[in-house]
Order: structure tokens, then C-alpha cells, then sequence
């Protein structure tokens, strides 16, 4: 029997959760546990149980919990500047968008706080890109782009406003579907798409299909905008998920890994792109400061390395090889790499991945769910085979339980 048998029945909720549960804004419903610490791909709370993370933090603790390589990075840093603001140069921010437009198909890289971030700055310009004509930006069907609700629009730089303002008109196109390819046309200035939808259920995009996408962008003069946040960074097995497609776009967009779990966004952008832009277009108080750039510039390099991306392929096959013990329960195994979509088929039972995320808690296994019936495993790129193995089996015992109490 686990030892999480039945945390959420038996053990009351520390003193920490009630104080957290008074005065956090009510918009996440967390378990009644609270995590003190971690190592690799293990979590431990108050009470000293450990729990194996395969979410790592949303995908974002690419080398886990406690690495010395972030730790390392950020001790080295903290002697050196914090903050200066975008006023100025600094070293750490050069080095960071060195290393990327070295890894990368892009020539420049402007730097914010998160991944929404670094959507609304692909977009704004693309926008700028195109020009007073191109109206239209087209996204997909089960996308997830970021939270942020335009806080320009409230802002009262009437320039601004003309310039940004005339890109209202968004287009939600089919996923994988050639309709969407006909939505893109001469008022279109960007084309939004993530090479696999995260949140959306762990759907990639096929291959031909992204081509033509490709394809289309360049013959009616749109920019392709991938969203990286979640696939970039060794995610996929790949520094870049659309590495394994062969199609390259105009802007990408890159967060969550990127700074070892310091916030962090990047947009990376061909030469054409940023010939467009100059100084006042769009800014940043915190974006690329020191700290934070240097400790992107670690996990960066770190991940880039050839062998730290064939291990991460390698145990992505192992891993995939596990999850085949898990039928009839998992339908299908979704993605690319480390980033895993498990579509659950547990007939009769309500919310089925909330359902197999909460049980699996209580057996000591962290998962995120993806859409109502898709359960991921994201786990940090430097997990071992071991870990894995143990995920697999506490995953086997989870779903057996929720399909034993429908
Ligand atoms: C593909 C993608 N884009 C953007 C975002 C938003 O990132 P953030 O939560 O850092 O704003 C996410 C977050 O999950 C994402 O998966």
C-alpha cells in the first residue's frame, strides 16, 4: 500500500494552506499540501512525503528541482548587477540573445518576463511588420497563448494606439485542417501556432499540414509565428519542436525553461522582422535584466549540448514503451519527447483528468491535465529511466483506481 494512500482523507490541511487559502486571490484550486522542497524530479512537503514530479513546474523546471547548474548560475550571478532596466546595456543579456540566435533560426531577441509576454510582443510586431493594412491575425482551434488582457489599451500613448489598435480582427482557424490555410490572405500580418497544442490536449501539428502553412505565409507576405513557450528547449527532444518538422518560422516565441525557473520570456525574430522595429515600439522595465539572463544563459547552454538532447530522446522512447502498459485506461499517447498527452478513456467517470490528476496525488505522483479528458507528463529533461519506470506504475495503480470507483 502507498504511503499516499490517503493523504487528502486522513491528514488535515496544514496551518500553511489556511493562511494561504485566506488571503491568495482565489483563482487556483491547489491540493491541501505545501511543498517545502525538492531534488531532480522529487517534491516533499511539510510532512516529509515525496512526491515524483512529472510536471515540473508546468514545464518550466527543465533541469528539476534543486539543479546545480541553476543554483550555480544564480550564487555566480547575485555577486554581479540585479537590475539596471532597459536603459542600458548590460553583458548577461548580450550572451543570452548570442546563444539563442546561434541555436536558433533567428537573428534577434528581445527579452520579457513570460510566455504571455512574449506573445504580445511577437504579435505587436508583426503588426508593426505589416503595416496599416494587415488587419488580421489567425490562431487555431485549441490554442493557449497567455492570460494578459491588453494593458496598452489602457495605457494613453495615442500613437500607440493607432499603430497596435487596428490588429482587432482574430481568426480562430481549424487545426490541422487546410480551411485554415485559406484563411490566411493579404490582410493577414501574423499567423499564430503552436507546433503541439500543450494546453489544448497535446495535439501536434502534422507535418505536411505546417508546410503548407509555411508555405502560404511567405506567398501573401504573414509572418509564422511559432509559440514555443511550452515545446522550446529541449522539450521535444529537440532544442526546437518545429526542428522536427523542417519548417522554420518568421518570430518564435520562448519562456518557461528559459531562465531555470527565474521568470522569463524571450521573442526571437529574423533580420526582416526586426528592421521594422525601433527604440519606443515596445519595451520592458524588467525584460533581460542580469540575473536573470545569466542564469538563462547556463540552463541554455546547457541544454543546447548534443548529448543532453539524445538523452532526453532516448528517454523519451523508454518512456513511451511504458505507457503501453496502460491500456485499456489511456486511448492514446499524444506528442513529442518529454512533453506526453495521455488521452484517458474511463467511461462513466466525470472530469476523468481532473479525477486521475487529484488520485494521483494521493498515490505521490504530480500530473497536469490538459482538456477534460488529456493528462500530461512534462518531467524535468534530466528525469532517469528510473523515475520514469515508478511514474509508469503509480500511474498504472492510479487509473485502476479511478476506474474502480466510477
Ligand atoms: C504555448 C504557450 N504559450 C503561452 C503560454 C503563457 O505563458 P505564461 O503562463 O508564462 O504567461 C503558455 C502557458 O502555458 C503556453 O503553454
Amino acid at each position: 500500500m502507498s504511503p499516499f494512500a490517503s493523504i487528502t482523507q486522513s491528514a488535515p490541511p496544514s496551518d500553511w494552506v489556511e493562511r494561504a487559502e485566506r488571503v491568495l486571490a482565489p483563482t487556483y484550486a491547489r491540493p491541501a499540501r505545501v511543498f517545502v522542497s525538492g531534488e531532480g524530479s522529487t517534491l516533499v512537503d511539510e510532512d516529509g512525503r515525496r512526491y515524483l514530479d512529472m510536471t515540473s513546474g508546468v514545464a518550466v523546471n527543465a533541469l528539476g528541482h534543486g539543479s546545480p547548474v541553476v543554483a550555480d548560475a544564480l550564487r555566480d550571478a547575485a555577486d554581479g548587477l540585479i537590475h539596471t532596466s532597459n536603459l542600458f546595456h548590460t553583458r548577461p543579456a548580450a550572451r543570452l540573445a548570442e546563444l539563442l540566435v546561434e541555436h536558433s533560426f533567428a537573428d534577434r531577441v528581445f527579452f520579457c518576463n513570460s510566455g504571455a509576454e512574449s506573445v504580445e510582443g511577437a504579435i505587436k510586431f508583426a503588426i508593426v511588420h505589416g503595416g496599416p493594412q494587415r488587419k488580421k491575425v489567425v490562431a487555431f482551434r485549441g490554442s493557449f497563448h497567455g492570460r494578459t488582457l491588453g494593458a496598452l489599451s489602457s495605457t494613453d500613448m495615442p500613437a500607440h494606439h493607432s499603430t497596435f489598435g487596428q490588429a482587432t480582427h482574430r481568426t480562430f482557424a481549424p487545426f490541422n485542417d487546410d480551411a485554415a490555410i485559406q484563411e490566411v490572405d493579404e490582410s493577414t500580418c501574423a499567423v499564430i501556432v503552436e507546433p503541439i497544442q500543450g494546453e489544448g490536449g497535446v495535439r501536434s501539428a502534422d507535418p505536411a499540414w505546417l508546410g503548407r502553412l509555411r508555405q502560404r505565409c511567405s506567398e501573401v507576405g504573414a509572418l509564422l509565428i511559432f509559440d514555443e513557450v511550452q515545446t522550446g528547449l529541449g522539450r521535444t527532444g529537440k532544442l526546437w519542436a518545429h526542428e522536427w518538422y523542417d519548417v522554420t518560422p518568421d518570430i518564435m516565441t520562448v519562456a518557461k525553461p528559459l531562465a531555470g525557473g527565474l521568470p522569463m520570456g524571450a521573442v526571437l525574430m529574423t533580420e526582416a522582422v526586426a528592421a521594422s522595429l525601433r527604440p519606443g515600439l515596445h519595451a520592458t522595465t524588467f525584460g533581460g535584466g542580469p540575473l536573470v539572463a545569466s542564469v538563462g544563459a547556463r540552463v541554455v547552454e546547457h541544454i543546447a549540448a548534443g548529448e543532453f538532447l539524445a538523452d532526453v530522446r532516448a528517454k523519451a522512447s523508454f518512456l513511451r514503451e511504458q505507457l503501453g502498459a496502460l491500456r485499456p485506461h489511456v486511448a492514446e499517447v499524444r506528442g513529442k519527447g518529454l512533453l506526453v498527452g495521455l488521452r484517458l478513456s474511463l467511461p462513466g467517470v466525470e472530469h476523468p483528468a481532473k479525477a486521475v490528476v487529484s488520485t494521483a496525488f494521493d498515490l505521490g505522483l504530480l500530473l497536469v491535465a490538459a482538456r477534460d479528458d488529456v493528462v500530461r507528463l512534462i518531467p524535468a529533461l534530466n528525469v532517469t529511466r528510473e523515475e520514469l519506470e515508478t511514474a509508469v506504475e503509480r500511474l498504472a495503480l492510479t487509473l485502476e483506481r479511478v476506474a474502480s470507483e466510477r
